[in-house]
């Protein structure tokens, strides 16, 4: 018999590969009644419901699954009112004592969608209880795809999400050793410039890793003089690391 407190689990999914998914993710995913699918689009198809397709496939009852669309705009009033509405139709299920699995890519506290619903909830429906399933996020992913460290000894690495602007890079690359720059591929061939004037050279070595642990997985290593001749299209899924170190001729 279904418990008449619901709940709702926030689940990491992993990066692409459907096998990179924790044991603890699994079993939550085989017993949830409610599967809710975060989408930027409510028409394109859901990445991170194909990866999980496998572990619903093998369920005796299919669970309900919900697609809940958070739209990818700089609006703050109107996000908002997608994170309330998204808010309001979980809390409605989790009021009939359902366990509410809502799925991310990767990690549910690394740049995702989780974390306005986390808040949301938090603020319009205190007493539901919340839970997080940390997954294998796209940064440690795309570190074991390309067989280079993320940092090692006494380095220290600085996550950039794609707008942050050139000046506060600059800045920053004066203290920092590694950096990883989420979405990085459009803004590779401006970045080198910027990281040599504050101390990178031109060996520095760098990574464009596209889709990792997914069938179309890329990954482009070189020094950072390189770039400029790299063939680079925009992907949503890519991720730039640049390392002040100089790229070892064994790496690449
Ligand atoms: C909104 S963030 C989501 C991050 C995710 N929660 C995680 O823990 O990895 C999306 C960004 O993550 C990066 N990303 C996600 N999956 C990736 C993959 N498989 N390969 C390369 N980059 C990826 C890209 O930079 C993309 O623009």
């Amino acid at each position: 018999m279904k418990s008449t407190a619901g709940r709702v689990i926030g689940i990491g999914i992993g990066p692409g590969d459907p096998e990179l998914i924790t044991i603890k993710a699994v079993k939550a995913l085989k017993t949830a009644d409610v599967i809710c699918v975060p989408k930027a689009h409510a028409e394109k198809p859901s990445m991170a419901l194909a990866i999980v397709k496998h572990i619903l496939d093998e369920r005796k009852r299919s669970p309900e699954v919900i697609e809940l669309v958070f739209p990818m705009i700089k609006d703050e009033s109107e996000l908002k009112r997608s994170w309330a509405r998204n808010a309001n139709i979980i809390a409605e299920k989790v009021k009939n004592g359902n366990t509410i699995a809502f799925i991310t890519l990767g990690d549910p506290m690394f740049y995702s969608t989780f974390i306005y619903l986390y808040q949301s909830m938090k603020e319009r429906y205190p007493e539901v209880k919340l839970e997080i399933i940390p997954g294998i996020t796209s940064l440690t992913a795309c570190a074991a795809s390309s067989k280079i460290p993320l940092a090692e000894r006494d380095e220290a690495v600085a996550i950039i999400p794609s707008d942050i602007d050139s000046k506060q890079i600059e800045e920053m690359a004066k203290y920092i050793d590694n950096f990883v720059f989420m979405r990085g591929a459009q803004r590779l061939k401006d970045l080198a410039p910027i990281l040599e004037r504050a101390g990178f050279t031109k060996n520095s070595t760098t990574i464009l890793a596209k889709r990792c642990t997914m069938p179309e997985e890329k990954v482009m290593i070189g020094k950072l003089v390189d770039v400029q001749s790299w063939n680079i299209y925009e992907d949503y899924f890519s991720m730039v690391i640049i390392k002040r170190s100089e790229l070892q001729s064994n790496r690449k």
